[in-house]
């Protein structure tokens, strides 16, 4: 059985959506939940709505423990008040879900600068400021779990969310550092890359939206939370019911050895394209000295 009986969780932007659902099961397992949503439309503008208190009410009457907590993970000192406000409730944070998020939909050459700077802002800079203070509680305490929330749209890419995108695949790059500076410590860092139908996806997913019910991705984001689990550094595309793994490969490739046979030209790249690509003995590194590793005995031998 996975609970949580004595763990604190945030989870940022837990007002609807997935991130309600998190902290639901979460709660029902017995963890202490700082339920974080400052309100606002999927654009990320206000619109007077205070989300956290229905999710906080539902917990609560299912015999839950959790509090709200209404600020903005998009700014530095708002995004550490709701670390704060997590330990000033139950004394500490043992888990983190990074979800909050919203969408400035737009093709590249039409989006404005406030679009690209609000995108990021909440996802990647936020994830930064809201993980900062909620890190340094637990490497003092030897113990803790993080997840970020990533998407498909930035991993394999998507039409018109480039600035969602950059954001969302640049917490890749986040969670593949983290997973290093942590690994002495019990703490864990993964990330998902939901599917799931919420307001964020009315448009997207159409009729599908049915099939992709936000509760089902949840208990990816459980496991990543519990004690159980020993993985770090892991992005996992979790909806409907299905969990897959995402891994980036390096592809065996083309080697011309500048001693023997000259310096690489322009030429032998092009007349190599097919080699560079070939799938076949890619290598799944997990540090960026695996590509080393890799590479230079073929320069050495
Ligand atoms: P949603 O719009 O239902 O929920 C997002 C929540 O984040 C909202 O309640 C919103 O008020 C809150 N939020 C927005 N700005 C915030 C801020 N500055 N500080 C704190 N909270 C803030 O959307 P959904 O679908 O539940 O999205 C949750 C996360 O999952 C997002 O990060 C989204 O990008 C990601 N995601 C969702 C997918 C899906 O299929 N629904 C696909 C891939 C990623």
């Amino acid at each position: 059985m996975i609970e949580f009986t004595g763990r604190v969780a945030v989870v940022t932007g837990a007002g609807r959506g997935l991130g309600a659902e998190h902290a639901k099961l979460l709660a029902s397992r017995g963890a202490r939940v700082l339920v974080n949503d400052p309100g606002g439309s999927v654009q990320g503008t206000e619109d007077g709505s205070r989300p956290a208190d229905d999710v906080v009410a539902e917990i609560t009457a299912a015999g839950g423990t959790a509090v709200a907590d209404y600020h903005s993970v998009a700014e530095p000192e708002s995004a550490a008040a709701i670390v704060d406000a997590a330990v000033e409730a139950f004394g500490t944070v043992d888990v983190l879900v990074n979800n909050a998020g919203i969408l400035r939909d737009r093709a590249f050459h039409n989006l404005s600068i406030e679009d690209i700077h609000a995108v990021l802002d909440v996802h990647l800079r936020g994830a930064f400021y809201v993980t900062q203070p909620a890190l340094r509680i637990m490497r003092e305490r030897g113990y803790g779990r993080i997840v970020l929330t990533s998407s498909a749209s930035g991993v394999m890419g998507n039409f018109g969310q480039s600035n969602y995108g950059a954001a969302k695949t640049g917490l890749v790059g986040l969670m593949n550092v983290l997973r290093l500076e942590t690994s002495k410590y019990d703490i864990k860092v993964n990330t998902i890359a939901p599917i799931a139908g919420t307001r964020m996806t009315v448009e997207l997913l159409g009729e599908m939206a049915g099939a992709f019910d936000p509760a089902l991705v949840s208990p990816v984001v459980a496991w990543f939370c519990s004690e159980e689990c020993d993985l770090s550094g892991e992005l996992w595309s979790v909806g409907g019911g299905t969990v897959s793994r995402f891994f980036t490969g390096l592809t065996e490739g083309y080697v011309k050895h500048p001693e023997r046979e000259g310096p690489l030209t322009p030429e032998d790249v092009a007349a190599n394209v097919a080699a560079i690509r070939d799938e076949a003995g890619y290598l799944v590194g997990t540090s960026s000295r695996d590509e080393f590793t890799k590479l230079y005995p073929k320069l050495a031998g």
